[in-house]
């Protein structure tokens, strides 16, 4: 027996030892923590409930998705007043954010291939590079929408995603979303078959590197590592540089904090770095710049428009609370329901920049 196949039966019979001890973990999941005191004074058990907040994930075979249904016409209701400020009506626009839908064709749901990612002139929109249905569905309830995510009921999920679907023209306008057809619509997703093979990104020796000996000094290092993703595929997504947001927090590009940002003089009451925490806390700032408008007016410009009103604070506590749209364009406000009047009072009077 080598020394190699040694170590990988050590690496084995160890991570055996690791799987059980994971599962004695789960066995003692929502046992008295006086029973759990192996390392007293360290942690405790995770609840079942916190794992159950926390184990949300829904696989491509739906495995994890809850039971539920939605209608494409319950989902524009939802899209009208929870997504299209931000995706468009049609969820085509990139004014603000990447379009999701858009660029596929009857053809493509027939072929499982979208052709039109061979255009390098098409503007790439989600229901164009995703494969699977539960991508969509997992990433629309986790994360959607930006501003309060997990917010959405189950079934509102299956609405927002059945409008979206409808949107790709890939369910029908009277189509209802569950549990029971999701699967269905697997077989119609348009990019259904694009997903790369390739067992890993890194080429060592045709598989990805999980045998590897340990090495702590003096390593061998054999052949160039280099990346395999064939170089066809690297453009296709066009310049990732050129999709990036000018503002907000963007992967990749160093922003500095908001409250760093806020500048004395700013109209929203000055550079008040409780307030500007509040209002980022809150999620107000996904949508409102201080100065600059984003999917919203800048504060410091809500500011001049309503200086001088002494009705101005109590009309837009309530319009804050309420949401709504036509004082700065068509693009509505959704209701701002997270927060406590004491909140809205405080934020309003510190955007409208009063000190009483
Ligand atoms: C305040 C703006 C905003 C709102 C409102 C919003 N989104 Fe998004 N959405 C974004 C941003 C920004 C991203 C990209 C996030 C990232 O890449 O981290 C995104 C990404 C997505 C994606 C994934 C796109 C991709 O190709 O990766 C989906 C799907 C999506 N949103 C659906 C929704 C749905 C459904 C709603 C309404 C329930 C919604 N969004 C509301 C801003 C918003
Ligand atoms: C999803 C995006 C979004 C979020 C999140 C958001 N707003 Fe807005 N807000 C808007 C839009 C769009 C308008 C313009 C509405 C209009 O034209 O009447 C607006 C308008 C306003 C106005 C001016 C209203 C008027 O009638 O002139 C105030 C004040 C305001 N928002 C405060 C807030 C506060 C405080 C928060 C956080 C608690 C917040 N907003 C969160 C999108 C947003």
């Amino acid at each position: 027996m080598s020394r190699s196949t040694d170590v990988r039966g050590l690496v084995r019979a160890t991570r055996h030892a690791f799987a059980l001890g994971a599962l004695v973990a789960c066995a003692t999941v929502g046992a008295a923590p006086a029973d759990a005191t192996q390392y007293p004074g360290v942690g405790r058990p995770a609840t079942p409930a916190e794992i159950k907040a926390w184990d949300i994930d829904v696989r491509p075979d739906f495995q994890g998705l809850p039971p539920g249904s939605g209608s494409v016409a319950d989902g524009q209701k939802i899209w009208d007043g929870k997504c299209a400020m931000c995706h468009g009506d049609f969820g085509d626009s990139n004014e603000v954010f990447t379009p999701l839908a858009g660029g596929t064709t009857q053809e493509d749901i027939k072929a499982g291939r979208v052709a039109s990612l061979r255009n390098p002139e098409q503007v790439r929109t989600t229901l164009m590079k995703v494969s699977t249905v539960s991508t969509l569905w997992d990433y629309i309830r986790r994360a959607m929408p930006w501003n309060a995510p997990k917010s959405l009921s189950t079934n509102d999920v299956y609405a927002v995603l059945a409008y979206l679907l409808n949107l790709g023209a890939i369910v029908p306008d009277d189509y209802v979303l569950s549990d029971r057809n999701i699967a269905d619509v697997q077989q119609k997703m348009p990019n259904r078959n694009g997903m790369m093979r390739m067992p890993g990104l890194w080429d060592v020796h045709g598989t990805p590197d999980v045998a590897n000996v340990a090495c702590m000094h003096d390593c061998p290092v054999r052949g160039a590592v280099i990346s395999s993703l064939p170089g066809a595929a690297r453009g296709s997504h066009g310049d990732l540089a050129d999709q990036n947001r000018t503002y907000g927090p963007v992967r990749g590009q160093g922003v500095p904090t908001v409250a760093a940002a806020a500048k004395p003089g700013d109209g929203a009451g000055g550079n008040d770095a409780k307030m500007t925490a509040l209002a980022d806390r809150s999620g107000c700032l996904v949508c409102h710049g201080l100065t600059s408008k984003i999917v919203g007016p800048g504060y410091s410009d809500v500011a001049a428009k309503y200086h001088g009103d002494p009705a101005a604070q109590a009309r837009l506590e309530a319009k804050v609370k309420a949401g709504g749209a036509g004082a700065w364009g068509a693009v509505p406000m959704p209701a701002q329901t997270q927060l406590s009047d004491a909140d809205v009072h405080a934020l309003v009077q510190w955007i409208l920049g009063s000190t009483n």
